[in-house]
């Protein structure tokens, strides 16, 4: 679906641009100038804004959520791999 008529950008791209920024810093603060930056664009009449802005709340919490839930599953993963080392020393 394209929502950036003057720059045929779509709704696929914009997620995309989004989750690009999200891997490279969960904290990044996004904003439509930032997304249309990345995709090599400016907004010429502003009617998209709103819609970018919609876009990237839904799917920026989306994105990270599941970084956050794959960090998660990291940091156990961590504990138990520790775990098992201790329990390991102390046997042998
Ligand atoms: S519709 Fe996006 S700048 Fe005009």
């Amino acid at each position: 679906m394209i929502v950036c008529s003057c720059n045929i950008i779509t709704r696929r791209a914009i997620e995309e641009t989004i989750e690009q920024i999200l891997a490279e810093d969960p904290y990044a603060v996004l904003t439509p100038g930032r997304i249309y930056h990345r995709l090599g664009r400016r907004a010429k009449c502003g009617g998209c804004i709103p819609q970018v802005v919609r876009i990237m709340v839904e799917h920026g919490e989306k994105v990270r959520a599941r970084l956050q839930a794959e960090a998660e599953a990291e940091r156990k993963v961590v504990v138990v791999e520790r775990e098992l080392e201790v329990v390991f020393l102390e046997r042998f």
